[in-house]
């Protein structure tokens, strides 16, 4: 690993790590208010349907409940974020089933679960679609006059004429299902109203203003009258960016209803049915390459499900097309992609944000080109991997600082990917020894990830983070930036210690509240350490240089330490910065062309599998995830990241399948929706790409270790059985198929 120039002690300890191991964490559920009340939704159990009538059992005494319905949102009844499209509640038409229609509250828990059933709702079915390619070409749409939430083109070169002048195309169809996020801790919420017109919430989320935002509009109140507040999160992955906005709406609204603070907190069956998943994509790829294996045409059709309302469907679509030709280097590249309404639970962020459903397609479509091509995966990818002075799908050029190929030769390196390929191949063929039904296979995947919001969405988001002195001198980080066990807390204190040339724990941060916390921006993206982290540090650098011009000169911390503490007893100490665009990215929203993303990770995973020929099931036995992602603040939250992202990758690859019916998840508990385990997890090696130049500072990472492991794993599954897989999860049944009925032991 290159040395870094950074002053503070990179393992340093998790912030929230003691409180969450001893319990004294207090999660939404945790918190007790005087007089709450508890709420829980009534959802419709129809895909599609008007509503006749809502019926109430008049053997309930409903004056000792709260109820609402749609006719009692003060305000506007959306929840809003890109199109207000998604009401609050279900107004006169229910489009997908556990959409919200009746919200109830009551001080007893028992009582409430009981008033369920007294609830009647009664619809009349409309026509329904549950497919993506059906519902474009539907003559009753759901949304706009085509079912269509967005379109996004991507041209680059001639893609057509270079296809046709091409020495061979290869074409492939791939499809990804839903996925889950599956954050241990249910979506909970609990809202109370401080005076009629001041509203509190506190809860579990990744984005505290957005939740203001949305919060605003329903109730006709100034942002400045809602105040949000971050409880201990146990996990997110996406899965708390918008729908968090819902749930806090419904709590708001019984709150204000029953005059109590009222407490709504999903079981896990509710969360699982009702909650955003990963979009469903179907992908078809057209690729043209000349004599010596290299890329000359993508032609990319992506295609995503975006359920009944549009939610965050844009930006996912956007991210999904922006990566969808990967980190190849083609001069002509013709990319359609369109997101879809259907008649299902809205789609939502989820770890990778688009990225691994076009990333899975484009890497098992590269291993068959490289295939139909005689080439080995390593060889194809030599050939075609960018390197500096390339340019990407929007026209990009990525600079110097691009590791493609380095992320692969290590990764080739490490893993000895060739001798083992040609060893496992050998082997294959003649099956010996003890065990001779299994089959093994090595398959890797190179790919890359943008950090921050796409195009121009910082310079949108113009996100502010700052410092504030303490009494003592040490610093208080300013941000809304949260924590849901990837580590924020402790990496921007990291990153403002470095700055100041303090010791970690001379940083203080918080849980974000939105009366103090300034908004810089969501916790989503792989933009914290990247871009807030960028702001914390101009923040530190101007205290510093603020300080010393007053101070003179302050060699040592104590020294620093000691002004601060000076200057705060004059008054309060507050440094606050915006983002600012790096000089050279360029960005056109109406084109998409440009710089699609300020700075990217680079990846390549390998993937160790082993087939069991008896029973059709695969296991992963060795994993390999080489990584720039620029300076490494944290290794080992670093390297829990890859991990963690690894893991839900090979859930996403084997294990994990939303089985829907009618236009609802029916495996709606953990005994039926199989996450991978401690006994699912091979050995995970982790190697970090580090620059030598002390310039090049964090990259997100987030996101990108869980962009490989799919396309890794198939194309070691297809390497260990030769089967034809276009589709994940790869369950036995799946392979069972693909490699017909005959058992070849
Ligand atoms: Mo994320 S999937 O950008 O919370």
């Amino acid at each position: 690993m290159a040395s870094i120039a950074s002053k503070t002690p990179r393992f340093v300890p998790r912030r929230e790590g003691p409180e969450k191991l001893t319990g004294r964490a207090l999660y939404v559920d945790d918190i007790h208010v005087e007089g709450m009340w508890h709420g829980l939704t009534i959802r419709s159990t129809e895909a599609h349907a008007r509503i006749v009538s809502i019926e109430f059992d008049p053997a309930v005494d409903w004056d000792a409940f709260a109820v609402v319905t749609a006719r009692d949102i003060p305000g506007a009844n959306h929840v809003h974020l890109i199109v207000d499209d998604q009401p609050c509640l279900a107004d006169g038409v229910v489009r997908h089933r556990e959409e919200p229609v009746v919200l109830l509250a009551h001080s007893d828990q028992e009582a409430l679960l009981a008033a369920r059933d007294a609830v009647r709702i009664e619809y009349d079915p409309l026509p329904a679609h549950f497919d993506p390619e059906a519902a474009l070409s539907a003559t009753d749409p759901i949304y706009g006059s085509d079912n269509v939430f967005k379109e996004i083109r991507i041209g680059k070169g001639d893609g057509a004429a270079a296809l046709a002048r091409a020495d061979r195309v290869i074409e492939g169809v791939y499809r990804t299902p839903h996925q889950e996020q599956l954050y241990i801790e249910n979506q909970g919420m609990l809202a109370e109203w401080t005076a009629p017109d001041r509203l509190t919430v506190r809860g579990s989320m990744q984005c505290p203003y957005y939740v203001v935002k949305a919060l605003a509009p329903i109730f006709g109140l100034p942002e400045s009258h809602v105040r949000v507040v971050q409880t201990v999160t146990g996990g997110g992955f996406g899965g708390k960016e918008e729908y968090p906005n819902l749930i806090a709406a419904h709590a708001a609204l019984l709150s204000r209803e029953s005059g109590h603070p009222v407490k709504l907190i999903y079981d896990r069956m509710e969360d699982l049915a009702a909650t955003t998943k990963r979009h469903p994509s179907v992908v078809r790829h057209r690729t043209g390459v000349d004599a010596e294996g290299r890329l000359v045409a993508m032609e990319i059709d992506v295609l995503m499900d975006g359920g009944a309302y549009c939610t965050l469907s844009p930006v996912v679509l956007s991210r999904g097309a922006i990566h969808c030709a990967g980190p190849y280097r083609c001069d002509h590249i013709d990319v359609r992609a369109r997101v879809v309404a259907t008649n299902t639970p809205p789609n939502g962020a989820f770890r990778g944000f688009g990225a691994p459903q076009t990333i899975f397609a484009l890497e098992v479509h590269m291993d068959r080109v490289a295939e139909a091509l005689g080439l080995d995966p390593v060889e194809f990818r030599r050939r075609n991997a960018v390197g500096p002075g390339d340019t990407l799908a929007t026209g990009q050029n990525v600079g110097d600082h691009v590791s493609a190929r380095e992320a692969l030769e290590r990764a080739v390196t490490e893993t000895g990917f060739e001798s083992r390929r040609r060893e496992f191949s050998a082997a294959n063929e003649a099956p010996r020894g003890p065990r001779p039904w299994l089959r093994r296979g090595i398959g890797l995947s190179l790919f890359h990830h943008g950090s921050g919001f796409t195009g121009s969405g910082e310079v949108m988001l113009a996100s502010e983070a700052g410092l504030e002195v303490l009494p003592d001198g040490r610093v208080q980080v300013l941000s809304s930036q949260t924590e849901m066990g990837q580590g924020t807390r402790t990496i921007l204190a990291q990153i403002v210690a470095d700055a100041l040339g303090f010791p970690a724990d001379w940083v203080e941060t918080t849980d974000p509240d939105t009366a103090v916390s300034p908004n810089s921006g969501p916790t989503v993206a792989s933009r914290t350490a990247m871009v807030v982290g960028g702001i914390l540090s101009r923040a530190a650098a101007r205290l510093r240089s603020e300080t010393e011009a007053a101070a003179g000169p302050c060699p040592s911390p104590e020294d620093l330490c000691a002004a601060l503490a000076k200057r705060a007893t004059a008054g309060r100490v507050v440094v606050r910065e915006r983002y600012v665009q790096p000089p050279h990215v360029r960005w056109d929203d109406d084109t998409y062309r440009g710089d699609a993303y300020a700075a990217y990770g680079w990846s390549c995973q390998v993937a160790e599998v082993e087939v069991d020929l008896r029973t059709w099931e695969t296991r992963v036995v060795a994993f390999t995830a080489v990584q720039d992602v620029g300076r490494v603040i944290h290794p080992v939250l670093a390297g829990g990241q890859v991990e963690g992202g690894v893991l839900q990758g090979i859930g996403y690859a084997l294990y994990e399948e939303v089985v829907m019916e009618g236009g609802a998840m029916a495996n709606r508990t953990l005994t039926n929706y199989i996450i991978p385990t401690t006994m699912d997890t091979p050995p995970i090696r982790v190697f970090f790409l580090e620059p030598e130049d002390p310039a090049v500072g964090p990259r997100g990472l987030g996101e990108l270790p869980m962009d490989g492991p799919a396309p890794a794993i198939v194309n070691a599954i297809r390497h260990a059985t030769g089967a034809d897989l276009r589709e994940i999860p790869v369950l036995p049944e799946r392979l069972r198929a693909a490699l017909g009925s005959g058992r070849r032991t």
